[in-house]
């Protein structure tokens, strides 16, 4: 399970919430879409809110992005419910950050928490060395920090995230409200020219569990009943016309929890996973989506009534998770005109047709009465450099869950290509930085280490695990 290792308070919640659910489709019991009790009076139905936005913008020495996060424990407002939170400028949802491939990016972090924190853009193929994305380094409590590095002018558009990194109390601070999302612009321009200009949302995808008026930071339970938010509201309202096509962008900013997400039955038409391109656009009834993963999509509109955006039950092979409804989509107005549906958005090279410089293996496992998680029989240290690769090779890696639950493995820097799953081929339509390792089976990657030296990490993206030993050090080295 997710959280093996649980308090018995912990264990007492989760037998409240399995009674109060005890009752799922009979009578007046609590239905699945309802909201769980620690956020009785929230506000439902209210219109879908966009994260306020800091875009990158032409500055004295040519574009950038320049934002600055203070990090507090405040009291914020959430679904009109108060409580505390562990808050970038205040907000649960923080800022969007919306950049341009070759902005110049400076994201300062002021922690104004009493303990340790770090600032990871995940997903961006940017330099992992001081003061760039890394995340090896804290910022101690009551100091600040300037990050800073440039997005390559061919960086990949479309959806990622930022989030705190601080190794052993990264589940808690990303539990409490600090993720948010990073829009690289440029995905909408690969679209057929009469669909440049849909209707765009995100859909920031996080749970909290409240005690005492706010938000837990400790023994989170990631199987027990929880409250799934969308943008920080509590199922908001979408509103398109009949037949409309919009561009969502799908993220789960959250620390532990997997969403399967449908909308009443309609396809979901992807067109970037992780922030890549697609070179055929596949459409699927729903999707898996680990904490860390991202899908933009197509999305149509019925033409007439309204839709569910749902979360459906998932069984996560330790946590099972029930079907929830996350958004709701009236429809409303005049028909949209008909559009088609586009094929492809970018080219693919597929890394098959590369000659692997290195194969190796991992093997992820746990210690559930512990609550200690290994790759390769050992547990995370800074100090221990795990993988060594050459700047510019494709190396292949085989990756084997050996436990019972799933694992969402990820990667910085890089995002790779699954070639095969439980030694099935897979054929990939885009690199990715985060796949599901299925419990008792493995995946086999390839990956391209281009452009950047230095130490970066790989791991399990349940924050729980990362915190307690599933993650490990990589360091590319230039070619001898
Ligand atoms: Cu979302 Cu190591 O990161
Ligand atoms: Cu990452
Ligand atoms: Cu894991």
């Amino acid at each position: 399970m997710v959280r093996a290792f649980r308090t018995l308070a912990a264990v007492a919640l989760l037998t409240v919430s399995l009674l109060a659910c005890g009752d799922d489709d009979g009578g007046d019991g609590a239905s699945p879409s309802s909201p769980p009790a620690s956020l009785d009076g929230a506000a439902t139905g209210e219109p879908l809110a966009a994260p306020e936005v800091i875009a990158g913008e032409d500055g004295p020495g040519g574009r950038q992005l320049v934002a600055k996060l203070e990090v507090a424990k405040a009291p914020t407002e959430i679904a009109g419910v108060e409580m505390t939170a562990l808050t970038y400028n205040g907000s649960f949802q923080p800022p969007l950050l919306e950049m341009t491939p070759g902005d110049h990016v400076e994201i300062t972090i002021v922690n104004g928490l009493d303990e340790a924190t770090n600032l990871h853009t995940h997903g961006l193929h940017v330099s992992p060395i001081t003061p760039g994305d890394n995340v090896l380094m804290t910022i101690p409590a009551g100091e600040s920090f300037t990050y800073e590095y440039d997005l390559p002018d061919d960086h990949a558009p479309g959806t990622y995230w930022y989030h705190s990194h601080a190794h052993g109390i990264s589940e808690g601070q990303v539990f409490a409200g600090m993720s948010g999302v990073i829009v690289i612009r440029g995905l909408d321009e690969l679209l057929p020219a009469d669909l440049r200009d849909v209707t765009q949302h995100v859909f920031a995808l996080k749970d909290i569990q409240i005690e005492d008026g706010a938000i837990i930071t400790d023994n989170i339970d990631s199987n027990a009943s929880t409250t799934r938010l969308v943008n920080g509201q509590l199922q908001p309202v979408v509103t398109m016309r009949p037949g409309e096509i919009q561009l969502w962008r799908l993220a789960n900013v959250g620390a532990d929890i997997f969403y399967r997400v449908a909308l009443s039955g309609a396809e979901l038409h992807v067109i970037a996973e992780d922030g890549n391109p697609v070179a055929q656009v596949r459409s699927f009834d729903d999707l898996v989506m680990p904490p860390g993963k991202r899908f933009d999509v197509l999305v149509q509109a019925a033409d007439s009534g309204s839709m569910n955006l749902e979360t459906l039950g998932y069984d996560q092979g330790g946590d099972t998770y029930p079907e929830v409804t996350l958004a709701t989509v009236a429809i409303d107005g005049d028909p949209a005109p008909e559009l088609s549906l586009p094929t492809s958005l970018a080219p693919f090279d597929d890394l098959r047709e590369v000659e692997a410089a290195e194969s190796r293996s991992f093997a992820f496992t746990e210690d559930d009465a512990n609550n200690q998680f290994f790759i390769n029989g050992e547990m995370f240290s800074h100090d221990r450099v795990n993988t060594v690769v050459q700047l510019d090779t494709v190396e292949e890696w085989a990756i084997s869950n050996d436990t019972t639950e799933q694992h969402p493995f990820h990667i910085h820097v890089n995002d790779f290509q699954v070639v095969s799953v439980n030694g099935e081929a897979y054929d990939a339509v885009s690199l990715q930085d985060t796949v599901i390792l299925p419990p008792g089976g493995d995946v086999v990657i390839r990956m391209h280490f281009t452009d950047f030296l230095g130490k970066y990490v790989y791991h399990c993206h349940i924050l729980n695990h990362e915190d307690n030993g599933m993650m490990a050090v990589l360091e590319v080295v230039a070619a001898a």
